[in-house]
């Protein structure tokens, strides 16, 4: 029985892309294997198109993986129980311009199963967290990027999850909202949740993650704790890397 709140072992997972006649495929993950304790911010660091968005999706059960297993809240497949101990930032979060943060926060609890008096109770909490309780009922359309990523804050909390996963939740955001981004994942560290992250801004991951898996090219290259170097050391493994491993197409 697995004890850790996430666990992946070999995933793969090729795609399939129709052309005329023929497919192309892309290998985009090639046996990922890590594991995230509990109450711990573990990051997933790579280059653009390494495979951070893929391994997320399969953990959510967005996407089917192809080979290997994983666990998660103690289960090997997202069932509507195991949704509920999920909380998910997208990596290009959806927003209606012409809503406001409390009619987008009710769609999204409604969609995940809080009753009206649950979103009644949570909503106000998850804006006064993410201090968006002045904007609440401005439409999303004035708003900056720092304040829609703290609105997808807020919807990945909204059901109280024990496991948040943020895919490149400091991605287009200016030195303020990075630090914001921060301060959130160290305060749901502190009231005892899980957090796991992927970033290529190694030298924010450095200064929030206890431990940082580094994905390239479809695999964990190395896992470690964060230093003042690991910028250098993540750009070393994948050169060491790419001179050992020849690719095989
Ligand atoms: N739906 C898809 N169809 C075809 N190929 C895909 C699909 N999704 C991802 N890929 C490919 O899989 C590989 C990994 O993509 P993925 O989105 O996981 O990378 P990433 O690490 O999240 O990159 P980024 O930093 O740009 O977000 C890439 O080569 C990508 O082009
Ligand atoms: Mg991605």
């Amino acid at each position: 029985m697995s004890t850790k709140p996430i666990e992946v072992s070999e995933l793969r997972k090729t795609f399939s892309t129709p052309r005329f006649l023929s497919s192309i495929k892309t290998e985009a993950l090639k046996g990922v294997n890590f594991s995230v304790g509990k109450n711990e911010i573990f990051s997933l660091i790579g280059l653009n198109g390494s495979g951070k968005t893929t391994t997320i999706k399969i953990l959510l059960g967005l996407i089917k993986q192809d080979g290997g297993t994983y666990s998660i809240s103690g289960s090997g497949r997202i069932t509507p129980e195991v949704k509920k101990t999920l909380g998910y930032l997208p990596e290009i979060p959806y927003f209606e311009g012409v809503f406001t943060p409390v009619e987008m926060l009710r769609f999204w609890g409604g969609l995940s199963g809080l009753s009206g008096s649950e979103l009644k109770k949570r909503i106000p909490l998850v804006l006064e967290y993410t201090s968006l309780t002045r904007a609440a009922s401005r439409k999303l359309k004035g708003f900056s990027r720092g304040m829609l990523q703290r609105l997808g804050i807020a919807q990945a909390l909204l059901a109280e999850p024990d496991i948040l996963i943020l895919d490149e939740p400091m991605g287009g955001l200016d030195p303020m909202g990075i630090k914001t981004i921060r301060e959130f994942m160290q305060s749901l560290k502190e009231s005892g949740k899980t957090v796991f992250f992927s970033s290529h801004i190694i030298s924010e991951v450095e200064k929030v993650a206890d431990r940082v898996a580094m994905i390239h090219d479809g695999r964990i290259i190395k896992i470690t704790r964060p230093h003042k170097h690991l910028e250098e050391e993540f750009i070393e493994s994948i050169e060491e890397f790419d001179k050992n491993v020849k690719p095989d197409t």
